[in-house]
């Protein structure tokens, strides 16, 4: 809990709850919210407030909530928006702690004036709100079901945490469809206070809920979420469905719930940081949420499929490369374990193939053998319908080894085929045993829970930090400031690169042929000339780049030649000199930046560098805190990683060093709030030992207000 806030578990456990708005008139949102509230169980003092009295549902109607005698934990608000304000000051005059505001009308629709005024002053007064916006809560440990939705909610272990609240209000109904049961189920709707952070912050700790299904749609504390994510992906698998991953889809989000959509390349690298499950659809979601909460750990990698048809085991070997499954390849114990069930001609290469001809006992002893054998961690078993095929026996014979082995090793199936094995599959869900219709919808279910398995058998990472010259940095944005410039000439831009401890290319700063030479010479030819002038941000456009200089005849004749061309490019640039720079050796070229993100605060991009960045889009995102683990993951993670293995024959780069400059230019843009962007393209990384050298920097400021 900080400072003086609620504990959270007030909301989820009220000692009482007063519904503002409660209506005499049947089908209103006020009336339905008191008789779902009445008709869930929920054993604490229910008070309807209204001013017009009375009584309702069997409940003494009060006119006003300060006249309520007892304590009232939580506030459901349903009045209209312009009464809210003076329903949230009642709820402060009472002590209510929180305010649950179903109405809308506020940021959603663009009064957000209205919306702040009543955060700020339910905050200054120690009181919280959910909302405004949103269709309630539901929590199976208090029997509560606070919503407008429907009343018969399906009780269980899935906390759902949705933004849109129409999607909530329908995943009730679906969830008991699919038999699901909830543990609690809350709308964050314009996240005035409370967001999906705070929730989620609370259900991780909270033993009913065994998973966290969070729908998204624009993240407000990202920072905060990635460290609350961390610790709770640690604990139990959260799925997260994030929606706007078109561009079409981004602004529709963004309108929808008046909050900004963050960029979806950047949620879907940070989620997976943090451990978060990410579903591509509802559908799919649900289909994890179903059969994780009951699922046995598994206890190590390896996964064996049974199948008796060749087809659909490639089609499984397919999806467990997409979904991160791990086939056993042990062929000799495969095959010195599988020959009891597997005819001459079958195949004992995983996937197992017990042939078209398997009879319900072969996939019985199939399954005996693969369940009992200690070095199969997971069993995928697969049918599809042949002439001999009996689905009744095969659900049977399913069930009894679901059974036998629940607790012990995790067991899926899929089943292909007509009307038979369609209605086995229904009847063996609804057992809660993990059946599909389709191989890839029980991969996908089987790389989530392998994305669980292993947040949870891996360390945590430990934090990288690394020290920077921060001082330096700041010496140089006043100097840019004063010369009122918002971003750094190159050379500004190297210097705060060396302050970071980042090798860049040598380099002085000429006012005369003469420095020139003498620098030339100091540096070592070949070098590079560029000119310096803030007017002149494209030096290439403007003929102020000369490379390979070779002596010094050739250094003179590029000092003329970049001030004849610039001076012709821009008659009244201010040209502060010509820089000599050491002409560097080739390298792979890979591009470092960081920026900060609406949604996730300081992030850091890497990717292949050069003019291919732009084109191929070969790049991978990050948030802080980070470890060296993680940016070596994230190194890993783009298509063209194998250029920095070493191809045909070349040797290894410098991968480390590469992962210590993604660290420190990150730490330069965490640590100095004036840096909006970075980006260091090309950074030329060397053979394994060589290290990296930042080529080109830019670095753009923030209006100084933001910083
Ligand atoms: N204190 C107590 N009761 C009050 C007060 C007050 N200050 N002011 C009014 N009331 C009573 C009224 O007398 C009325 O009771 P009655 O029906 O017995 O006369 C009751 O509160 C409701 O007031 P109405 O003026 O009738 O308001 P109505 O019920 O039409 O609408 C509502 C209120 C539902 C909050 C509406 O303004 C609204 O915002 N609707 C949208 C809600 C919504 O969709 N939220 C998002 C959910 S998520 C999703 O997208 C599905």
């Amino acid at each position: 809990m900080k400072g003086n806030e609620p504990s959270m578990k007030c909301l989820f456990e009220p000692s009482g709850i007063a519904v503002i708005g409660a209506s005499h008139t049947r089908g209103k949102i006020g009336y339905r919210v008191l008789e779902n509230i009445v008709a869930g169980g929920y054993a604490g003092k229910v008070y309807p407030i209204n001013p017009r009295g009375g009584e309702l549902l069997g409940l003494q109607v009060y006119g006003d909530l300060v006249e309520v005698e007892t304590p009232v934990d939580v506030a459901v608000v349903v009045v209209p928006a312009n009464t809210v304000f003076s329903a949230v000051e009642e709820c402060a005059r009472k002590g209510v702690k929180f305010a649950i505001i179903i109405t809308s009308g506020f940021s959603e629709i663009g009064n957000t004036a209205e919306e702040r005024k009543i955060a700020d002053y339910a905050r200054e007064h120690g009181l919280r709100i959910i909302g405004p916006n949103v269709f309630g809560l539901y929590s199976a440990s208090a029997s509560l079901n606070a919503t407008f939705g429907p009343s018969d909610v399906k009780e269980g272990n899935v906390a759902i945490i949705t933004q849109s609240g129409a999607i909530g209000i329908a995943m009730i109904g679906k969830t008991k469809v699919e038999g699901i049961g909830l543990s609690a189920m809350i709308s964050v709707g314009n996240k005035s206070d409370v967001d999906e952070t705070d929730l989620l912050e609370y259900l991780t700790f909270q033993d009913d809920s065994k998973v966290v299904l969070m729908y998204l749609e624009g993240v407000k504390s990202g920072e905060r979420l990635v460290e609350v994510l961390k610790k709770a992906t640690r604990r139990k698998p959260v799925v997260v469905i994030k929606s706007g991953r078109s561009t079409r889809g981004a602004q529709a989000a963004a309108s929808h719930t008046g909050s900004l959509a963050g960029q979806d390349r950047v949620f879907d690298d940070v989620a997976r940081q943090c451990g978060a499950i990410r579903a591509e659809s509802i559908q799919e979601a649900l289909n994890w949420c179903k059969f994780l909460p009951d699922a046995p750990e598994p206890m190590g990698e390896d996964v064996v499929v049974i199948t008796n048809g060749g087809g659909i085991g490639v089609l499984t070997a397919d999806a467990c490369e997409k979904y991160g499954v791990n086939l056993s390849d042990d062929v000799a114990e495969l095959k010195k374990s599988f020959e009891c069930v597997m005819p001459s001609f079958g195949s004992a290469k995983n996937p197992v193939d017990i042939t078209g001809g398997a009879s319900p006992d072969d996939y019985d002893k199939a399954l005996d053998v693969a369940l009992a054998n200690d070095t199969i961690d997971a069993v995928a078993c697969l049918g599809c319908q042949t002439a001999d095929f009996d689905a009744n026996r095969f659900a049977a014979i399913a069930e009894r080894r679901y059974d036998q082995y629940k607790s012990v090793k995790p067991i899926v199936f899929s089943l292909f085929g007509g009307a038979e094995i369609e209605q086995s599959i229904h009847e063996l869900k609804l057992k809660g045993i993990p059946v599909f219709s389709d191989v890839y919808e029980m991969t996908s279910f089987l790389g989530a829970l392998y994305m669980d398995y292993r947040n949870k058998s891996t360390e945590a990472p430990e934090v990288e930090n690394v020290s920077i010259d921060t001082a330096a940095i700041d010496r140089v944005v006043a100097g840019a400031r004063a010369g009122g410039r918002h971003f750094l000439l190159a050379h500004e831009a190297q210097e705060v690169m060396r302050a970071a401890g980042i090798v860049t290319p040598q380099s002085r700063i000429a006012h005369n042929p003469n420095e020139a030479i003498r620098y030339a010479e100091e540096i070592g030819y070949p070098v590079v000339m560029k000119v310096v002038s803030s007017d002149i941000l494209h030096k290439s456009d403007a003929g102020g780049v000369a490379l390979d200089l070779e002596s010094e005849r050739e250094v003179l004749d590029a000092y003329e030649a970049i001030l004849r061309n610039c001076r012709a490019y821009k008659a009244d640039a201010v040209i502060e000199g010509i820089q000599v720079d050491e002409m560097v050796h080739p390298g792979v070229e890979v591009i470092v930046g960081a920026r900060r993100d609406g949604s996730f605060g300081p992030i850091v991009m890497f990717g292949l560098g050069g003019i291919y960045v732009e084109v191929l889009k070969d790049i991978a995102f990050r948030a802080f805190p980070l470890s060296r683990e993680e940016t070596l993951n994230m190194i890993g993670q783009i298509h063209s990683y194998p250029l920095l293995l070493g191809v045909r024959g070349e040797a290894r780069k410098d991968i480390d060093e590469v992962a210590s400059a993604i660290v420190k230019v990150g730490c330069v843009l965490r640590n100095c709030s004036a840096i909006s962007d970075i980006e260091v393209n090309p950074l030329l990384v060397y053979e394994h030992g060589e290290g990296v050298k930042a080529v080109d920097v830019r670095i753009l400021l923030r209006e100084p207000e933001e910083a």
